[in-house]
């Protein structure tokens, strides 16, 4: 694809993406009150790493919690997928893995993820949304850790509004980690080979590497770094002269956690190093085993 194209679409996607996500043909209201800061969050996506040990003795100051609640109403980008701060009792809502093994310690704070089960793309937009608070927290200097399965969610629900058909999916804490890890991160982190990545050579397909316009390897690379449970980096991207479609590329059991919750990160990192190389695009949310494409034309 050439440049001028992403050039030529860039308005024409631009105008789309102000009305609203399309699934089949049907237009899904957008409720995005804020525009993605790219380049503020690509730098983010570089630096953030999972850190689950905070310092007790630095709480987190009001106008950083303001920066938090505001991000959280202000980052909503679909219908059905919601964040909320929640700045008490956070240590008891985090379980270990093995009882204390791998349990978030000390966070003065942690926002949960919330999402209305009625919606069939639930999992991939709360973890796009999620994420967007996640980079924002990471600018904002703070740690953080998704924590999907290891969280007691009635003491959550009983912090927090949950509606109807609403569930918690996830949580993370927030705050300044210790300045060195734990050696029971340093386990953690060991378990799940964290800093590990997949190559991209494994991950895309479709149009040859040297078919790519600008924004595309910037914007996988962005993608390859997006955590995900377990580190089990299940998504794939299929690069199409009209976009990239991301989908599920890994067999094998979800646990407790939806693979799909994991594409959406990857589709918020994509989408973030896409918009900061200049190509703006609109996602189409499909059915499994694909997960949504980024399109760049009509
Ligand atoms: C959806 C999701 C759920 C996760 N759940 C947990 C969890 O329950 N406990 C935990 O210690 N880490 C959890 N993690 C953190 C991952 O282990 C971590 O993101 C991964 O190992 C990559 O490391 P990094 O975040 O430092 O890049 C989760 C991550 C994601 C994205």
């Amino acid at each position: 694809m050439s440049e001028a194209l992403c050039e030529q679409t860039r308005q024409e996607v631009a105008i789309q993406s102000e009305t609203g996500v399309e699934y089949a043909g049907q237009p899904q209201l957008l409720e995005r009150h804020m525009d993605i800061p790219s380049s503020r969050w690509h730098l983010a996506i570089e630096r953030r790493r999972s850190r689950r040990h905070f310092d007790p003795n630095l709480p987190l100051a009001p106008e950083i919690l303001t920066a938090l609640d505001k991000v959280c109403n202000q980052f909503v980008p679909f219908t059905h997928a919601r964040s909320s701060l929640v700045t008490d009792s956070a240590d008891s809502v985090f379980k270990g893995i093995i009882g204390s093994y791998g349990k978030v310690k000390d966070a003065p704070a942690f926002i949960a993820f919330i999402g209305d089960m009625d919606d069939p793309f639930v999992q991939e937009k709360v973890g796009y949304t999620g994420e967007g608070i996640i980079l924002e927290a990471t600018a904002l200097g703070l740690n953080t850790c998704w924590v999907g399965g290891f969280f007691r969610s009635h003491i959550v629900a009983s912090l927090i509004e949950v509606r109807n058909k609403e569930r918690v999916l996830a949580i993370t804490p927030v705050g300044y980690a210790r300045e060195s890890e734990s050696w029971q991160e340093r386990l953690m982190t060991g378990f799940a080979r964290s800093h590990n990545r997949v190559a991209l050579s494994e991950l895309a397909r479709g149009l040859p590497g040297e078919e790519w316009s600008d924004w595309v390897n910037p914007s996988l690379e962005a993608a390859r770094l997006a955590p995900s449970a377990t580190n089990r980096q299940p998504w794939g991207f299929d690069v199409q002269d009209d976009g990239i479609t991301v989908f599920v590329r890994t067999r094998g059991p979800e646990f407790s956690v939806s693979k799909r919750l994991d594409c959406g990160i990857a589709m918020l990192h994509l989408e973030v190093a896409a918009l900061d190389s200049g190509c703006k695009g609109k996602w189409e949310f499909l059915p499994s085993p694909q997960v949504a494409k980024f399109k760049t034309r009509s």
